[in-house]
């Protein structure tokens, strides 16, 4: 089976001997990495390119998800920093999201542009693959995590304002620019998806001052460990899943 990895950063020490390989698409052709893991083939794509500099309101999230669809990806494992709205929530913990709130304004949402389509978020994460995140993290040590969250997806660049995270920690618990439309999109392809949100700092307002250059030092700290529970969760994989997210579709069209 081919599970998609996708994430802002290398992910040292998980892909092996990776090749590297072009997918073109209707929107745009999208650089991954190839590799194996155990049973299964790995799929990389950095969301920001290559060169890891598209910043996230402009990130090519339909190319994105259209070469994992291209290429016969059935679950993406998704990789994202957030802010905490939260105090029980701390800084290096991480969070496997259940449920998202959409504030992006400018970015192209859907593949259905042209019909009629309304794909169901009762569960936009995949339970199947929520379930294996949340058993792996418990079995890393040092791990802190929270099975589950509502993500707050902003449009960025710019970090929020303190009013703005008042405002939104009264809905949701992480904050953070990628995972809106990533999961949507997954969905509309049917294909499995599932997020593990490494926690770089308390929102804006919950701590002193707020640098992207603290967010990226947390998340390197962090690097070794998202590789330790990415393989144990990518070794968990089975080919027949308790979910329904492949069929999600048959009754999304008017
Ligand atoms: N806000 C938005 N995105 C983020 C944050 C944040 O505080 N931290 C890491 N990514």
């Amino acid at each position: 089976m081919k599970i998609g990895i996708i994430s802002g950063h290398r992910i040292s020490n998980l892909i092996k001997k990776p090749e590297k390989i072009t997918v073109e698409t209707a929107f745009g052709d999208i650089s991954a990495e190839v590799s194996r893991m155990g049973k299964h083939a790995l799929f990389f794509i950095n969301r920001h390119g290559e060169k890891s500099d598209v910043p996230p309101h402009k990130v090519n999230y339909l190319g994105n998800i259209q070469a994992f669809a291209s290429s016969h990806v059935e679950c993406i494992l998704s990789i994202g920093t957030v802010g905490s709205m939260k105090k029980g929530i701390q800084p290096r913990d991480f969070v496997i999201p259940h449920d998202f709130i959409d504030f992006t304004k400018s970015r192209q949402l859907t593949f259905f542009d042209s019909e009629r389509v309304h794909v169901d978020m009762t569960n936009p994460y995949c339970p199947s693959l929520r379930d294996s995140l949340i058993k792996n993290c418990k079995k890393t040590r040092g791990v802190i995590s929270h099975e589950k969250g509502v993500y707050l997806s902003t449009e960025g660049p710019r970090l929020e304002t303190a009013s703005e995270i008042n405002f939104f920690s009264k809905f949701a618990d992480i904050v953070g620019m990628t995972g809106v439309p990533e999961v949507v999109l997954a969905r509309e392809k049917g294909i499995c998806f599932a997020s593990l949100c490494v926690v770089c700092n308390m929102a804006t307002g919950l701590q002193n001052k707020l640098t992207a250059e603290e967010i990226s030092l947390i998340y390197s700290e962090k690097k070794p460990v998202i590789s330790k529970i990415l393989q144990l969760t990518v070794d968990s994989i089975d080919e027949k899943r308790n979910c329904n997210c492949k069929n999600d579709l048959s009754k999304a069209a008017l």
